[in-house]
């Protein structure tokens, strides 16, 4: 069922891409988003060094069998980030898939990979970053739309808008990300010609993700209304879960606050402290607005399964 140049790409017997998600998308998650039939992609950025990155690809491989990605962050970042010190151990260890995220993906970096096999995808979010990932060699483009939880950027395209303007514009297929958490979202992106979508926010709020109940179940009663973009007075525009740490930073960021004080509330270990301990006001965490569609706790395979099957349904429905 929806067999598309993505499935055939990437070898995932569904088009849907699990999105990275730092300090979240942990081995078990990533292997049981793959072993449901989606894409896993793992967050390299989470690895402080290459010997920790490679056991941590090795525990996917061993929970899975199924095709699996990692994520190369190019966004700017706390701590400074050598993606070829990745890329050493993406190739020594056969990692088919590769994701990049950001800026321009690098051409250096891009053909090392291509040389050791490796198939890879840019995530973006607009039109013109986008053939610009297509002239430096990948081989498929996620466009984000805005009502995404994560890195939105400054362009302030909804995905309605960017999908079918970069279906458009790219002979490579296009895969659509940002407010996609069910069946009605994922048949809507076919149907704007992406060829398959990149589903973070809903993944949060399964049986599987590893961060605590609480902050589950807070999600899970939030409505469309609870994110919120901050950062935007960095240039790195981030949408995120309304709560007091992503309030306290559009304070700050209004009052034009010291650069030391934003960083303090969007601090890793802040984040950490929530995903962990369970403290809900602790840290910023990327949200969509689509979680106000996300109800239940669910299992991640229910939650594919069930994309699939609703996106089925409806094709059916409508003839
Ligand atoms: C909690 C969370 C953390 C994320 N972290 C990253 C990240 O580290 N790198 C990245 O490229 N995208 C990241 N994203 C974006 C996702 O990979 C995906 O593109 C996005 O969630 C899709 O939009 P949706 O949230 O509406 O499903 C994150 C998203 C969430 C919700």
């Amino acid at each position: 069922m929806f067999e598309t140049r993505v499935t055939k790409l990437f070898g995932m017997k569904y088009p849907i891409v699990g999105g990275c998600m730092m300090h979240v998308s942990k081995p078990e998650f990533v292997a049981a988003i793959s072993n449901a039939g989606a894409l896993g992609v793992m967050a390299s950025a989470m690895y402080e060094s290459q010997d920790e990155f490679r056991q941590a690809v090795r525990r996917v491989r061993d929970l899975t069998g199924k095709p699996f990605g990692v994520n190369l962050s190019l966004f700017p970042a706390i701590r400074p980030i050598d993606n070829d010190l990745y890329a050493d151990v993406i190739l020594q260890e056969h990692v088919p898939i590769v994701e990049t995220s950001g800026h321009r993906p690098p051409e250096d970096l891009l053909a090392r990979l291509k040389a050791g096999g490796v198939k890879t995808m840019h995530k973006c979010v607009s039109v013109r970053h986008a053939l610009s990932a297509q002239k430096a060699g990948v081989e498929a483009v996620t466009v984000f739309g805005t009502e995404g939880g994560g890195h939105i950027g400054e362009v302030g395209l909804t995905t309605m808008v960017l999908v079918p303007s970069a279906v458009e514009a790219l002979n490579i297929p296009v895969i659509a990300a940002g407010g996609i958490v069910d069946g009605r979202g994922l048949l809507a992106a076919l149907a704007l010609g992406a060829e398959g979508v990149t589903v973070g926010t809903r993944l949060l709020v399964t049986t599987e993700c590893p961060i605590h109940e609480d902050l589950k179940r807070a999600l899970a009663s939030a409505t469309e209304l609870d994110t919120l973009p901050i950062l935007g007075t960095l240039r790195n525009t981030v949408r995120a879960w309304k709560n007091p740490a992503a309030l306290k930073v559009a304070e700050l960021e209004s009052k034009q606050a010291d650069l030391g004080e934003i960083l303090a509330v969007v601090a890793g270990t802040a984040t950490k402290r929530m995903y962990e301990g369970g403290d809900l006001d602790a840290g910023v965490i990327p949200c969509s607005q689509s979680i106000g569609l996300v109800h239940e706790i669910r299992p991640v395979a229910e939650v594919i399964e069930g994309m699939v099957r609703q996106a089925a349904e409806i094709m059916a429905r409508l003839g």
